[in-house]
């Protein structure tokens, strides 16, 4: 007798529960390159949700980078990085990285990885395990990145760490709590630039508190690496921050415009992390035309090519800022490429999604989990090639939309 395959049951149910929820999430397909245009089912909408914030992943001189990386060096790395798969590519990619933070960091050293996800997991799991077990703290930020969040859950079953969340607008919980840890070792890990709100942490205040309590200080730099600083560096060039107890993480995939992330720390730590960092040394190496690729973003970004488009950025972070009133709407105050629109609930937030869509526009929802129940919002991001008139038409159409969904929800 054939038994019934009660997963498929259970995958449907759940799928069908989050449905109800509004809670559902869907795949569109793209078939252009990721730029301020872009083709979605056959039709052209204007995108303000990437996180290409320099408008580098369709550049010309990237595209051609890439061309020339593969015919180098083939498309694949073939092995893990300590196998055969760290190639001259990858090694003058880490060299560089090293350097956009060396005024920041003494003895700075990088490691390339083929995700921000796989970094964050390496440097706090591999961050913990320098204490004996049960002897590593780690605070975490309420609002810290997904992959923090795993990387803490998992350094807490793997090194039994003693994690502690903290708020990165209200540091005082955090300090009185550090005056009672007594542990070996103590990490604080937050996102630099906070992903779905785009505010900064107090990053001057956290290395004070580094220094004055003995602790390690892990930055994810996901949304701030290329766009913050007058290089491009990130944070630690934007408030001058000089720290042996800082861990950099920055991405790739974002103002880089292609793909992959990297840790910066002193060169112990990361010695320390290609040694013990389960997903470095478990992991097949990314295409070295990738690494390739990247060392012709950085020097871009670090240009004055680079310059302009953050100035561009700039430009419409201050325009929107000024100009963008709503009625029933909240903004955040945030000074980065990243300014989203509390609508509050789900159905609001998919609700204003779809009549942007009708209105040619392409910014998705973003719901719980990725934010706290009751803040469902628009996360609207720029590029430096959108134009100030792009930025004035969405505006325009926002306080439209707006009017249409509180006075349609009011009546
Ligand atoms: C703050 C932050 N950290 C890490 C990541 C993960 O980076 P990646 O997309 O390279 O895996 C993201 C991605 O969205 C992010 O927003």
């Amino acid at each position: 007798m054939k038994k019934t395959f009660h997963a498929i049951e259970l995958a449907q149910q759940q799928i069908a529960d989050l449905d109800r929820q509004l809670l559902k999430r869907q795949l569109r397909v793209t078939e252009s390159p990721c730029d301020i245009t872009a083709t979605v089912d056959k039709r052209e909408l204007k995108a303000f949700c990437s996180n290409d914030y320099l408008g580098l992943a369709n550049h010309p001189k990237l595209v051609g980078a890439i061309q020339a990386g593969a015919l180098q060096y083939g498309v694949g790395s073939g092995a893990s990085h300590l196998i055969s798969g760290h190639s001259i590519a990858h090694e003058l990619l880490e060299k560089k990285l090293a350097a956009f933070q060396s005024k920041h960091i003494p003895q700075a050293r990088a490691l390339f990885f083929s995700t921000g996800y796989l970094a964050n997991l390496t440097a706090i799991t591999g961050l913990s395990r320098l204490a004996k077990l049960g002897e590593a703290s780690i605070y975490s930020a309420n609002l810290n990145h997904a992959s923090i969040i795993d990387g803490v859950r998992l350094a807490s079953t793997q090194t039994k760490a003693m994690v502690t969340l903290f708020d990165h607008q209200h540091l005082d919980l955090l300090i009185e709590s550090l005056k009672r840890d007594t542990h070996q070792l103590k990490l604080i890990v937050l996102d630099g630039v906070f992903s779905m709100d785009g505010d900064l942490a107090p990053i001057q205040e956290l290395v004070q508190i580094a220094h004055d309590f003995d602790a390690l200080l892990l930055v994810d730099d996901a949304h701030g690496f290329g766009v913050l600083g007058q290089h491009g560096h990130g944070i630690l060039e934007m408030f001058n921050i000089h720290s042996e107890r800082i861990i950099y993480i920055g991405t790739l995939g974002k103002a880089a415009g292609v793909s992959g992330a990297f840790i910066c720390g002193s060169a112990p730590f990361i010695e320390w992390l290609i040694q013990k960092g389960r997903p470095y040394i478990y992991s097949t190496a990314t295409p070295p035309a990738i690494a390739h690729t990247l060392l012709k973003s950085l020097e871009i970004i670090e240009s004055d090519e680079g310059i302009a488009r953050r100035r561009q950025l700039n430009q419409l972070i201050e325009i929107w800022r000024q100009e963008m009133n709503f009625s029933y709407w909240e903004k955040v105050a945030s000074c980065t490429p990243i300014q989203p629109v509390i609508l509050g609930s789900n159905a609001n937030a998919l609700a204003a999604s779809k009549l942007l869509d009708e209105a040619g526009y392409w910014i998705p929802a973003i719901r719980p989990p990725t934010v706290p129940t009751g803040s469902a919002r628009l996360r609207i991001t720029f590029s430096a090639n959108h134009s100030i008139k792009d930025l004035r038409a969405l505006i325009k159409t926002l306080k439209l939309i707006e009017q249409q969904i509180e006075i349609k929800t009011s009546s």
